[in-house]
């Protein structure tokens, strides 16, 4: 059997057709799934009846999941994060947990309650980004590395910040993390180079505050371009699957103050490698129990903690 794939943008995102996530899928057509995100970045099924645990089963096929997060505690399993407006909104740039050494490389987001207007996933291709750079600037940033914590502005500040919200922000910092990771890293599976920026980078290493800033802006502006970015519009029961080893997303906060529930389940990733053959490393803080991690990328000052 051929995988139904009905492309939504030319750089970014397929729709799967005539695929339920929920039935037990042969060794083939997750094989041909796996080709297809390689190849689209961001795919998205249809899952009428997927529950956590026929989410959980669906990741688990494309490896070993992570548990749900390296500070925030698990929903209704270990594995799934409970995305929830109420508590938190998404919208700034990121790529998933890329403040540990070993960023998950698969995320997927089940939509359980959606706004009845407002509330896209934009997806953006980073390999696309980077192929639109002038060459010059390409190979520049080639040797360029980043450090990204989550003591950082993950979401845009608002001025009200509910005691729910203050809560989960307190969670999502309370043990720091920080990883130095190249700025262009190259797909481990397709050998891609893609942008690793995002919102929790907090500079580029070599470079002051300003020149930093300064030279993420002009790199992002690449990211976010409109060709390179799916925005997805949720139904109820739906599955976005996009590699976070190759993507940035940002959930839009344009639904006022109405529900958004959706569950995110993420696939272990391998610690990120640059065009030069170097791997990121951890600077503080110790993720095994988030992600596997080779010992040797746990920084010493952790485990003596
Ligand atoms: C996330 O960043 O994991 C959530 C994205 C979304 O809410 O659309």
């Amino acid at each position: 059997m051929t995988l139904s794939l009905s492309k939504i943008t030319a750089d970014i995102g397929a729709r799967v057709l005539g695929v339920n996530p929920a039935d037990d899928l042969s060794d083939e057509t997750v094989a041909q799934l796996r080709t297809a995100l390689g190849e689209h970045k961001a795919l998205v099924l249809d899952a009428p009846g997927l529950d956590v645990a026929g989410q959980e089963r669906f990741a688990a096929r494309f490896g070993p999941l992570t548990t749900a997060h390296p500070t925030v505690p698990g929903g209704e399993t270990p594995h799934v994060l409970d995305v929830d407006a109420e508590i938190s909104k998404a919208n700034e740039w990121h790529t998933d947990v890329t403040f540990v050494v070993t960023p998950p490389a698969i995320s997927t987001l089940r939509s359980i309650v959606i706004p009845p207007y407002g509330g896209e996933t934009l997806v953006a291709n980073s390999a696309a980004a980077y192929r639109s750079l002038p060459e010059p600037l390409r190979a520049w940033a080639d040797t360029l590395w980043a450090v990204h914590t989550n003591v950082y502005d993950y979401a845009e500040p608002r001025p009200q910040r509910k005691a729910a919200e203050a809560a989960y922000r307190e969670t999502f910092e309370s043990v720091p993390y920080e990883s130095v990771h190249p700025v262009v890293r190259v797909h481990p599976e397709t050998g891609e180079r893609g942008l690793f920026i995002g919102g929790f980078v907090r500079g580029i290493v070599g470079l002051s505050t300003t020149e930093s800033r300064d030279v993420l802006r002009l790199l992002q502006a690449h990211v976010t371009r409109p060709e390179h970015v799916l925005r997805w519009s949720w139904q109820p029961g739906q599955l976005l699957v996009f590699d976070n080893r190759i993507t940035q997303h940002y959930a839009i906060d344009n639904y006022d103050d109405q529900p958004r529930r959706l569950s995110r389940i993420t696939v272990a990733g391998d610690i990120p490698v640059s065009v030069s053959g170097e791997r990121s490393r951890a600077l503080l803080g110790d993720s095994s129990h988030y992600s596997a991690v080779p010992a040797d990328a746990v920084p010493e000052r952790s485990v003596a903690a």
